[in-house]
């Protein structure tokens, strides 16, 4: 029997040296989205991350934050797991460098070139560039002396080390590049290292340092450290139980994706490889170096402070809505531009108006014409259901090549072309006009069973990249249940899968539409300071504008500028640990619901509060206090004596009205 097919894809192991920012998250976003395609498709997937936790730039760090390194380490890495979790990235494996597995067999790597000649001992003299972990010749630095890659100052050292004879293998390299296109990806990137580093000459590797402790102690000569790329490199074979699993490592090595983002191409191209070869393994199929994700003023830093952070971006507009908007936007081998506006127009363009309101035109005609059963497709078929379907048959495999091509953005397109010609559908047929005529109840009802049956193509081809949309779509199709074969690959092989019968039932909308100004004014940047504390409720502290007017008076402008609610309190509960927080869910009506932590747990117990109506700010730039994201401020007054009351209204109101 044929065994299953399998694929090992690996992001870059990541420094913890600061909290990640988008586009960090980019690399493994479009890693997760790869792995879980290749999942649908039945593949036995091995999605591999990690951290990558030695050398001088963290020991520097946590020298600075006076931590030990290992401590210094553990806390940021527990926060990179939480981000994973939150932007839904499915790792089968998390390899950190400080881990027993790693270390162990780092340092019988190094050993074993030590002894067949690869590594020799020397003297180093030359640039070294810490924020980037590389050395540089003189010649190679720019005119000022900087990082030829990061323009950042360099140091010159002088110490004992050990050297990898890159020039024994870089001809076998040069050979190998040029005999498999594959390897390389984009080809510019290719021609990049041949003309940049292969073709002038490689010259041998410093691979051991003296003067800083943390790493992994060079076994034989435990006054080096271990240079930390050939210590991170490994981790795609240490993680794979290399030289102790040989199973795993048959099962998965040589990998057939390794993404990087274009500033590692040369460690990853190079180095790498040639490690490789000096230990008899095949090299990964394909390398790809995707390109950098900017800001509209240029490149994210964060020494700038102008970085996004994709954890607050997340709680605000859903993983699934940050993801989609990352993949579909940016041509994966290019430079792509993050800015709110356009995230914010890719939510209101694409999955509120296309798929938002193809699923829910689709159940609610279901619900008003066949009582909100999935009716038989009794009539006649036409020309635009024979279309539709045609496309819906064919946008799994169209999808599929564009992924393999990693052509992740395409993929999207056709999958979008799939919900707009849905649209285009209901267009067509009018399902309004025929429910007014009994005598074309049958072509009603076979229209919206194919409006159904699509809305399931696209459930199924959309988790990829938006990991917790099926489970919606489902749920709103009835499909919740025991129904996995008609949510499957398998079951896109044939249009109609959908049995009649089924109680469909539609939830409030998958993505509300957001108002773009109202965004914008609360764009979320990475704080550079730390959060304030919480002066979340106070009748005196409405934020009025920019410029304080004389006398303390602000303009109707400037008032206008406050976006005040009626919010419904859905939900309240103590935040552990604060004895003056509650954590409360408001609802916003059609705009869905927000988080909001407020200081009024001396005051009131949660279980006064759910059913409430108060009045909400809404556009307050999102905080986290005591680690839980507050998502605007409820209004109250206080007086002298510390009593609170919260403003309320003096009859119902629709969630989500505009207070002025
Ligand atoms: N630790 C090394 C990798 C070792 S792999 C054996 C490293 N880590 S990193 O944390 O600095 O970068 C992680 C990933 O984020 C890399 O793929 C890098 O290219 C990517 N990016 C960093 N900034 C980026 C953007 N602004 N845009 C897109 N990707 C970016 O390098």
């Amino acid at each position: 029997m044929a065994g299953k097919k399998r694929y090992y894809i690996t992001t870059p192991i990541y420094y913890p040296s600061n909290k990640l920012h988008i586009g960090n998250a980019y690399t493994t976003i479009l890693a997760d989205a790869i792995a879980r395609f290749k999942r649908l498709t039945g593949f036995e997937v091995h999605f591999l991350t990690g951290t990558d936790e030695h050398g001088l730039k963290i020991e520097r760090e946590a020298v600075s934050a006076q931590k030990k390194p290992q401590e210094f380490v553990n806390e940021i890495v527990a926060w990179i797991k939480e981000l994973w979790r939150e932007l839904d990235i499915s790792y089968d494996d998390f390899i950190r460098t400080t881990e027993k597995r790693h270390y162990r067999k780092v340092q019988q790597i190094f050993t074993r070139f030590y002894e067949q000649g690869d590594i020799y001992k020397g003297k180093y003299k030359g640039w070294y560039c810490t924020p980037c972990e590389a050395y540089w010749q003189e010649r190679q630095l720019q005119d000022d002396q900087s990082c030829p890659d990061c323009g950042r100052p360099v140091e010159l050292i002088a110490e004992e080390a050990y050297f990898f004879r890159m020039s024994r293998y870089a001809d076998r390299l040069l050979e190998y590049i040029e005999a498999n296109p594959q390897f390389i990806l984009p080809p510019s990137r290719k021609n990049e290292m041949i003309n940049n580093f292969l073709k002038p000459g490689l010259e041998d590797l410093c691979v051991s340092r003296t003067s800083f402790s943390w790493g992994i102690p060079v076994p034989f000569d435990p006054d080096h450290v271990i240079y930390v790329w050939l210590d991170a490199l490994s981790n795609y074979l240490t993680a794979l139980g290399y030289g102790e699993d040989d199973e795993k490592m048959t099962r998965f090595w040589p990998a057939d994706l390794q993404l990087i983002g274009k500033d590692i191409l040369r460690f990853h191209t190079i180095y790498w490889p040639i490690f490789l070869m000096a230990l008899d393994l095949p090299l990964p199929r394909t390398i790809f170096g995707h390109g950098w994700l900017l800001l509209e003023e240029g490149k994210m830093s964060k020494s700038k402070g102008n970085v996004v952070d994709p954890m607050l971006l997340s709680g605000r507009y859903s993983a699934d809505a940050v993801r989609y908007f990352l993949l579909r936007e940016i041509p994966v081998g290019q430079d792509g531009v993050y800015s709110l506006e356009a995230l914010i127009k890719r939510i209101n363009t694409d999955l509120a108006n296309d798929l938002g309101n193809l699923v829910s035109r689709t159940l609610t005609m279901v619900e008003r014409y066949c009582g909100g059963i999935l009716p038989v497709p009794a009539g006649q078929q036409e020309d635009s259901d024979r279309e539709l379907q045609k496309l819906a048959l064919n946008t799994p495999a169209a999808m599929e090549r564009f992924i393999d091509e990693l052509k992740i953005n395409e993929a999207l397109a056709e999958l979008w072309k799939l919900v707009r010609r849905s649209n285009k559908y209901i267009d067509q047929n009018s399902p309004w006009e025929l429910a007014r005529d009994p005598g074309k109840r049958g072509r009603l009802e076979t229209v919206l069973y194919n409006l159904v049956e699509s809305i399931r193509f696209i459930g199924v081809l959309s988790g990829p990249f938006m990991p917790r949309l099926p489970d919606r779509i489902w749920r709103q199709l009835g499909l919740s249940g025991g129904a996995a074969g008609v949510r499957d690959w398998n079951s896109l092989q044939r249009w109609g899968q959908l049995k009649p019968g089924t109680a469909v039932q539609r939830e409030e909308d998958l993505f509300p539409r957001l108002n773009l100004g109202r965004e914008l004014h609360r764009e979320i940047r990475s704080e550079k300071k730390v959060a304030p504390e919480p002066v979340q409720v106070s009748s005196e502290t409405v934020p009025a504008g920019d410029e304080e007017e004389a006398g303390g008076l602000i303009t109707i402008d400037q008032f206008a500028r406050v976006d005040l609610r009626v919010v419904s309190i859905t939900a309240a509960a103590i935040v552990s640990g604060a004895d003056k927080l509650l954590q409360l869910t408001v609802d916003l009506g059609p705009e869905g619901k927000r988080q909001v932590v407020a200081g009024i747990a001396r005051h009131y117990r949660p279980e006064e509060l759910t059913g409430r109506q108060v009045l909400y700010v809404a556009n307050l730039k999102p905080v986290k206090l005591r680690g839980v994201l507050s998502q605007g401020m409820l209004l109250a007054a206080e007086d002298e004596q510390g009593r609170l009351a919260l403003t309320t209204l003096d009859q119902p109101f629709p969630s989500g009205s505009r207070v002025r």
